[in-house]
């Protein structure tokens, strides 16, 4: 099964945070093994490091090129533009992901990006809906489902997130909750050749060092599968968990059925601690 890491960096980090970043998952990246397929590493930087993060990978990509060249007794000149995609872009280790996007595809929209705009620096992911959104500027799931929509038609895969307030988990409603959020946030139309990703995070679970148990993950999930399932039995789609993820927690988590990898918020930060939660999941 395919399974995503998506790194939420948040408003974390500079120039050369970044840099150090990724120098640890170089040096440590090779270490991770799995008999299963690879799995896809999403970094999700503030805006400000994503062309960076871009031209970091690009490099990156050529020094791969040449290591190919060198080992095939080719130049490096002689590549087709196929193989250079193949090479410098599709098998980069790290896919670069977005927190947020407008959904507008340009205008006077003071201070914030298009998901074009995204596209533009070679992003294939973007974060929608993150609960720090929804609750401190006030996004609806009709703003989530027009700004997934608009990734769509970028060729870029949202990643939808969907979670309740501690209040309704006790109060009994969280279900109900969930599922109205879910569906109102999704896009009104997804093609059989798109994909999205759905993660659940707890509102209540999220930077708080309390992840959610096992069993409360595994109902959501479950009853998220049943729901897009029956809207769209073609679609292709992973299930995600964020909320206080970390190296104690991960293998446990990443084992629940039908979910396809971890949203991690904190822990993500630390290059060394991000790579040994991914390394502790994947053969789940
Ligand atoms: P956390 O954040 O891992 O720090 O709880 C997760 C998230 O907000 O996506």
């Amino acid at each position: 099964m395919e399974k995503y890491f998506i790194a939420n960096w948040k408003m974390n980090n500079s120039f050369q945070e970044l840099e150090d970043w990724l120098d640890e998952f170089y040096e440590n990246c090779n270490n991770i093994t799995t008999n299963n397929n690879l799995p896809t590493i999403v970094l999700c930087p503030p805006s400000t490091l994503l062309d960076q993060l871009d031209s970091e990978l690009v490099d990156d990509g050529y020094e791969f090129l040449s290591y190919v060249a060198k080992e095939n007794n080719r130049s490096n000149n002689d590549f087709t533009a196929e193989e250079i995609i193949q090479y410098v872009y599709k098998s980069r280790p790290i896919k670069i992901g977005a927190q947020d996007c407008h959904y507008q595809e340009k205008g006077s929209y003071t201070s914030n990006i298009s998901a074009k705009m995204l596209k533009d620096v070679n992003c294939e992911f973007v974060i929608l809906g993150h609960s720090e959104r929804r609750v401190l500027q006030s996004e609806t799931n009709q703003i989530v489902s027009l700004k997934a929509e608009n990734v769509l038609k970028n060729n870029m895969i949202p990643i939808i997130c969907i979670g309740e307030e501690l209040k309704l988990r006790q109060e009994n409603t969280y279900l109900d909750f969930i599922g109205k959020q879910l569906i109102e946030s999704l896009p009104s139309q997804i093609n059989n050749d798109q994909m999205i990703i759905v993660a659940y995070e707890p509102v209540w679970a999220i930077g708080s060092g309390q992840s959610a148990t096992v069993e409360q993950i595994s109902e959501v999930v479950k009853y998220i599968h049943k729901i897009i399932s029956n809207l769209q039995p073609s679609l292709k789609f992973y299930i995600t968990y964020g909320g206080s993820v970390d190296s104690n927690n991960a293998e446990q988590i990443s084992a629940i059925e039908n979910l396809s990898g971890l949203l991690v918020g904190r822990a993500s930060l630390d290059a060394g601690e991000f790579l040994k939660i991914v390394q502790l999941s994947i053969n789940n």
